[in-house]
């Protein structure tokens, strides 16, 4: 099992790292107060697992600050006792990044007390939000200002903002409007030796060289925790239409989105790729769902155009748009939601994909990006041969093609049980992973490195790359206090569970 991997600790000089002395959690309690320090095991126990359910971690205490001087404090006492920390916001990491190992040696600082939208400017479109701040609470601040933060995912009702900007959150509007760090202006963060970078200026241009703010964006809290970001609004939609397309092949989809960029230009949102295995794990699964189509589809797309103006509705363009596909054979068929009620129910066929296949059974999961081009064809051919190699098998490849970043998804064969992940599992998931390296591709489009891709990355990076990594994790926290385990792969150490497997079978 997963959690029961040796621990990782980059750049942990030997003898530093220990549990925490009683002496210390003494301080952090007087100092944080009782809502702000816990040891209780019951306030401890939700927070020491991953939402997948995959890694199962230890923590002698929990530490929720209620502001960035406090959250400087807390790093400065742990940093002098050579304690670390391991930073949560909503802990919906898919790759095990917020969960602590299995040694206890580590506290968690959860930064969901930090909870304030500290301003939100409507003339210049930009929300100043601390860490803790729930994606969905942004949303419905920013629309009550006729505004809106453009990045949405499954998760919004418990990711937060520290989060988001620290794993460099993806979703399913990256289309039009990128990740987070291009929506990110600039970031508030305590450094691994507890002082503050305060770099949440909204100065649109500012040259005083390295720009810390997009090191810590993805950074998944290894070099600094971020405490607070300013971000990047837009125009409230004035008017959106979703519509669902089915066609016959993932290559006909890309078809259909040079089409729809042809015909209607950026008002194209989101683009989803949806094939028929996935929506039939939700109809099976999810109360409440219904088939879009009259006949199902061998694959299907989401597609949401928006207008920030009412009076200009992008309904008769896309109508027009998705008509001529049908008419050229791009489209085998289309739905196209005519109440805000109906548009909500196409996005929870999309949107409950994971937790289908969640309830469906244990499944090798991937979140990998290859060029818009690349992809149809890239996925079909990787889909073959995963099938072809891992009888039983079935690719259930999902998400956001217009961004070339899909969730191929490779499901168990019938009757196996929850450790065929770590077992056959892991022998898919290092295919998969070569056939995308080979490919020019990424091992890690949305999700990050975590805990979980930490040995593929070792095994599959260009050198350089590491080297750098490693430099810059040393550089700013020679101690390895920050999230140890996480994203930087020692130099030396067992390099993770795929690879140490893979190493010594
Ligand atoms: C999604 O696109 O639905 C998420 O990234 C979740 C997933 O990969 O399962
Ligand atoms: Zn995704």
């Amino acid at each position: 099992m997963a959690d029961e991997l040796a621990p990782v600790a980059a750049f942990v000089m030997p003898g530093m790292m220990s549990s925490p002395p009683q002496e210390l959690l003494g301080r952090l309690a007087d100092r944080l107060g009782p809502k702000g320090y816990s040891a209780d095991p019951a306030d401890l126990a939700p927070w020491l697992t991953d939402w997948r359910g995959r890694y199962r971690g230890q923590a002698a205490a929990l530490l929720s600050p209620a502001s960035a001087e406090e959250v400087g404090a807390v790093v400065g006492l742990c940093a002098a006792a050579g304690v670390p920390l391991v930073p949560q916001g909503g802990n919906t990491s898919m790759v095990g990044g917020a969960t602590p190992d299995s040694t206890g040696d580590a506290l968690i600082l959860s930064l969901r007390r930090m909870n304030a939208i500290r301003s939100l400017d409507r003339e210049a479109n930009l929300a100043v939000c601390e860490a803790g701040v729930v994606l969905e609470t942004l949303h419905n601040a920013a629309l009550a200002e006729g505004r809106r933060f453009p990045l949405s995912l499954a998760a919004k009702g418990s990711a937060t903002i520290g989060g988001l900007v620290s794993t460099n959150a993806g979703g399913t509007q990256v289309l039009r409007f990128g990740t987070m760090r291009s929506l990110v202006q600039g970031v508030e963060a305590v450094l691994p030796d507890g002082s503050l970078f305060n770099g949440l200026s909204p100065l649109k241009k500012d040259n005083r060289g390295y720009n810390l703010t997009q090191l810590l964006i993805g950074a998944e809290g290894t070099l600094a925790i971020v405490t607070a970001a300013s971000l990047k609004l837009v125009p409230a939609v004035g008017s959106r239409v979703v519509a669902w397309a089915g066609l016959a092949s993932a290559a006909d989809a890309l078809r259909l989105l040079r089409h729809l960029e042809a015909a209607i230009g950026d008002v194209v949102e989101s683009f989803e790729l949806v094939p028929r295995t996935a929506l039939d794990l939700v109809l099976a699964h999810v109360p409440g769902t219904r088939p879009p189509l009259a006949e199902p589809t061998p694959w299907n797309v989401l597609v949401e155009a928006v207008s920030p103006i009412a009076a200009a509705s992008p309904e008769k363009p896309l109508y027009g748009a998705l008509r001529s596909a049908l008419e050229l054979g791009i489209i085998q068929d289309v739905a196209i939601a005519s109440s805000e009620a109906q548009a909500g129910e196409l996005w929870r066929l999309r949107e409950t994909i994971s937790e289908a296949e969640r309830q469906h059974g244990p499944a090798a999961k991937h979140d990998i990006s290859v060029t818009v081009e690349q992809m149809p064809g890239f996925m079909t051919a990787a889909a073959m041969e995963v099938e072809e190699r891992f009888p039983g098998t079935q690719v259930i490849a999902f998400g956001h093609l217009g961004d070339g970043n899909v969730h191929f998804n490779v499901a168990a064969p019938r009757g196996a049980g929850p450790d065929w992940v770590d077992g056959e599992g892991t022998e898919v998931s290092v295919l998969v992973h070569d056939l995308v390296t080979g490919a020019g591709g990424s091992i890690s489009a949305e999700h990050g490195i975590g805990q979980m891709k930490l040995g593929e990355l070792a095994r599959l990076a260009d050198p350089a790359r590491l080297a750098a990594m490693r430099a810059i994790k040393h550089a700013l926290d020679p101690a390895g206090i920050m999230n140890p385990g996480k994203l930087v792969p020692p130099a030396d150490g067992p390099a993770g569970s795929l690879a140490r497997e893979r190493l010594n079978p």
